[in-house]
């Protein structure tokens, strides 16, 4: 008997010396020492063949047996699972000199410096910022602006028409409506956003974006326009930069002007830029029609304004020296990580 337990011992030696897993260990122990199934207790089960007078002595073998296997199975799994951990800890481990892997810094596009731009400068002047819808109905867009029906100006922006009575703005004036509709003077606004025209080609894209200011107040004059416009060239386009005004035409505006800057390239002697002309256009403005005032319940004889809208892409083609208005929609990084603030 004596034999059969000391064979048992070596053969539980035996297996674990071959096991390098913590989890075929606990196989091991439960095929030995498991209550109902386990090896040992299986031993103990013996005892009935027994004569009375040798069940203590065998009793207290299986016994030993039992208590060394705990033991040992213990120790082993002690063993092995500080193995596993250590294991486990050197192929986490960090080399925390080494160098960080470098992260791509990215820009903002050069409509939205621009447009940061513009909002810093006129902000600066007492504007605050209106947005008006990018779907707007003939009534904003052309019709309260002086634009009725079947006039000629319609002709000068090719309009996307959603449904007969709705379409993508051609110009963010359609936001001056909303504004003096709802607001009584003294009114400064600044107006981003994005326009829409069926029109392509280097200079021109279907989609632009504008910003529209109006002033409304008594007492304004083209005087007030041309002080304001001049702090914005000098901000915009350097020291030194002046503004001329022209005749031009716009329906809602009473005198209508086109904005030059001197050239900022040549300082005004004439170069390639400004096409040796010593100007440069850079947007459009004038007096708030009368009859614009009217159409918002502002009485033109007590109240007069400016008002003026430029094309950022162009604004920034100019000052960042952009030949393609397309380079500002392509999304290529290797451009647009180019312009910062
Ligand atoms: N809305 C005009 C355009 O898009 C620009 C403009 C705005 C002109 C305000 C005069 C006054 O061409």
């Amino acid at each position: 008997m004596e034999e059969q337990i000391k064979a048992m011992r070596a053969e539980i030696e035996a297996a674990a010396a071959a096991i390098t897993d913590s989890k075929e260990m606990y196989q091991l122990r439960k095929q030995y020492l498991d209550n109902k199934t386990g090896q040992i207790s299986a031993l103990m089960k013996n005892m009935r063949d027994l004569a009375p007078e040798e069940r203590p002595a065998f009793g207290k073998i299986v016994n030993e047996l039992k208590t060394w296997a705990l033991d040992f199975f213990t120790a082993q799994d002690a063993r092995l699972k500080s193995a596993e951990l250590a294991k486990k800890n050197a192929a986490e481990q960090i080399d925390v000199t080494m160098p960080a892997s470098a992260h791509a810094c990215g820009a903002l596009h050069p409509n939205t410096l621009i447009a940061n731009e513009l909002i810093e400068i006129f902000a600066g002047m007492g504007f605050t910022i209106f947005e008006g819808p990018e779907i707007e109905n003939d009534y904003y867009n052309f019709t309260a602006l002086n634009t009725p029906k079947d006039h000629p100006a319609r002709d000068m922006q090719d309009t996307f028409y959603v449904s007969p009575e709705l379409l993508l703005r051609t110009q963010t004036s359609a936001g001056q409506i909303r504004v003096m509709e709802n607001t009584k003077p003294p009114i400064k606004i600044l107006s981003p956003g994005k326009v829409f025209r069926s029109d392509d080609d280097a200079t021109h894209s279907p989609m632009f974006s504008q910003m529209e200011g109006l002033v409304v107040d008594k007492g304004i004059t083209l005087c007030d326009l041309q002080g304001m416009l001049d702090e914005f060239a000098r901000n915009v386009f350097g020291e030194g930069v002046r503004t001329r005004l022209r005749p031009s035409y716009f329906p809602f505006t009473e005198p209508s002007v086109e904005v030059d800057v001197s050239c900022f390239e040549c300082g005004g002697k004439g170069c390639r830029l400004c096409k040796d002309t010593g100007w440069i256009e850079v947007l459009g403005a004038g007096m708030v029609n009368r009859k614009v005032l009217e159409n918002c319940g502002i009485d033109p004889d007590v109240y007069t304004g400016f008002a003026f809208g430029m094309g950022i892409e162009r604004i920034a083609m100019l000052k960042y020296g952009i030949p393609n208005i397309k380079m500002l929609f392509e999304s290529d990084v290797r451009v647009l990580s180019q312009f910062h603030e």
